[in-house]
């Protein structure tokens, strides 16, 4: 077999210069083709006639007999071409586990899996035999209706536009949109990124159950503006597609089986880009203190209105204010989460060392705090019965950045839904209701955690003298 042809191409036209791992992996195929015929051919002289390469390729022979090699390669890639193969991005068959287990978003391939690290997928790479990652379709309404393929960058399907850089595919259960969801999905590329030379994405595709989104909420929107610029979210507006990512980050699993060290390090950099993109030049305050010497403890009543907010806001502040002022050094705030822009939020909590906050996602701006800080969280009455795990996601994001969760408050006074047996029904009467206040016990409460604070940064003032690596310098962040 003669193969020594096989510069010849790039001679040629540019559309036929193919890359030499190109021609190297097609002249292995065509010798597989070969070397297959033949000895078919002599084992068993009954061989299917149609499995030769005369009959696959009959148009390939030059007139002397020979084959020509071009028309091959040619003839070759138009059928992996042709048998590049979509699946629906979501399969229906893993409904019951999307959330556990195996997703059912691109459910035919199996996660890479790092030690301590979000599951993800990585195209190309060996695991896609180096193949890239294609879309096709851009429902918004039913995850079925999108589809993904594997393709060889030579021979992507018929018609596909190729996005050149890296892409960021995001697929969560809950939504881009909420904070506490939204910085779920973030997390694990920001630390994939941090982990990959800090490498920014040239787009986002967001996807929900498989389901084109076209846009992340604002906050979210903020905070991944400030990592990596400004970035596209692609909305695939030239059309179905396909399109197919020169390199594509997949991730599936919000922060799935990331281990705490590394949820902690994608936390910090959120913290250390935010504070210093809001002008807040510290990446820890450390210990301040007062004329006596004594460490100053911020606390923070973050306040929310409507649902969940304080039935008598009034009586509320009027506890916590005096708890505050029964501790030297405590310093007392009230601000109300609706009014504050991205980098307020920022400003306020990196300056409170105790946030006391009603459930809500103004809460899931904790992870801006110093590290070590304090979290209270109040709820109204029937969420402890009737609101399930969900109820907990800032004690799980005061784990996962490092805080401290000093304990909630479940009202239990208030109206009883009216058939206490259906959880769901039950909810939803609750969700939106008001929480009370229990003068005895925010007390208590506040007094405690004051305690504690005041002595932890008592603490820690003796262990750290000198305090020389607070300053948010160039070189602070990670990334
Ligand atoms: C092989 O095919 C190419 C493209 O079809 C053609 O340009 C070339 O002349 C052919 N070469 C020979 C030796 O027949
Ligand atoms: C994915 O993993 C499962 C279980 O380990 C294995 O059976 C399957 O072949 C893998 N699929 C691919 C596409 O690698
Ligand atoms: C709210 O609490 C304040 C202070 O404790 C009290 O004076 C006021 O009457 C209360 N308001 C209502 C509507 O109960
Ligand atoms: C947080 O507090 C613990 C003790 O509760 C201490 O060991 C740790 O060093 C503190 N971490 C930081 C970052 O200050
Ligand atoms: C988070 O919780 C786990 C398990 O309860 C614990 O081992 C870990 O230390 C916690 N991490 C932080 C930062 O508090
Ligand atoms: C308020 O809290 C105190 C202290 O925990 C408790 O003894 C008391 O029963 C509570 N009052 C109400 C009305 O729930």
């Amino acid at each position: 077999m003669k193969m020594e042809e096989h510069e010849k191409p790039c001679t040629q036209t540019k559309k036929e210069c193919r890359s030499i791992t190109f021609l190297i992996l097609f002249q292995f195929l065509f010798s597989l083709v070969i070397v297959f015929y033949v000895q078919s051919f002599t084992l068993d002289s009954s061989f299917h006639p149609s499995s030769s390469p005369k009959a696959i390729f009959p148009q390939c022979k030059t007139e002397a007999g020979a084959w020509n090699q071009t028309k091959v390669i040619d003839a070759l890639v138009d059928k992996l071409k042709q048998s590049v193969t979509f699946l629906p991005l979501k399969d229906l068959r893993f409904s019951e586990s999307a959330m556990t287990g195996n997703t059912w978003f691109m459910s035919s391939l199996n996660d890479t899996l790092e030690e301590n690290e979000a599951e993800h997928l990585y195209f190309p790479s060996e695991a896609s035999q180096g193949r890239l990652l294609c879309l096709k379709g851009r429902d918004t309404r039913d995850g079925t209706k999108n589809s993904y393929a594997l393709a060889w960058k030579e021979s992507l399907p018929e018609s596909a536009i190729l996005l050149e850089g890296l892409t960021f595919i995001s697929d969560t259960y809950f939504n881009h949109d909420n904070l506490w969801h939204g910085v779920s999905a973030a997390a694990p590329f920001v630390r994939w990124s941090m982990k990959n030379g800090c490498s920014r994405p040239s787009r986002w595709v967001l996807f929900h159950w498989g389901e084109l989104r076209h846009k992340m909420g604002s906050w979210l929107g903020h905070l991944m503006q400030i990592n990596y610029g400004d970035v596209k979210v692609e909305g695939f507006d030239k059309g179905d597609g396909p399109y197919c990512f020169e390199k594509a980050l997949v991730m599936r699993h919000d922060t799935g089986a990331m281990g705490a060290e590394s949820k902690l390090k994608a936390f910090d950099l959120l913290r250390c880009k935010a504070r210093k993109f809001c002008g807040f030049n510290q990446v820890r305050r450390g210990i301040e203190v007062n004329e006596r010497g004594l460490p100053l403890i911020k606390f923070t009543l973050l306040m929310r209105r409507g649902s969940r907010s304080f039935k008598n806001a009034t009586a509320v502040r009027e506890i916590f204010a005096k708890a505050c002022a029964a501790v030297e050094g405590c310093q007392f705030d009230v601000v109300q989460s609706e009014d504050l822009s991205f980098c307020d939020q920022v400003l306020v909590m990196s300056k409170s060392d105790v946030v006391a906050s009603p459930h809500g996602a103004q809460l899931t701006n904790m992870f801006f705090m110093d590290r070590n800080s304090s979290i209270m969280e109040f709820f109204p009455k029937g969420w402890l019965e009737h609101a399930g795990m969900g109820q907990y996601a800032h004690h799980w994001l005061a784990n996962m950045s490092g805080m401290k969760h000093r304990g909630a408050w479940w009202d239990q006074n208030g109206q009883e839904c009216p058939n206490p047996k259906d959880e769901l029904q039950c909810f939803f009467f609750h969700k939106d209701g008001q929480v009370g206040h229990n003068k005895t016990y925010f007390t208590e409460w506040a007094k405690k955690v004051l305690h504690e604070v005041r002595q932890e940064k008592l603490e820690e003032a003796t262990k750290r003298q000198v305090d020389d690596d607070r300053q948010l310098t160039t070189k602070a962040c990670a990334c």
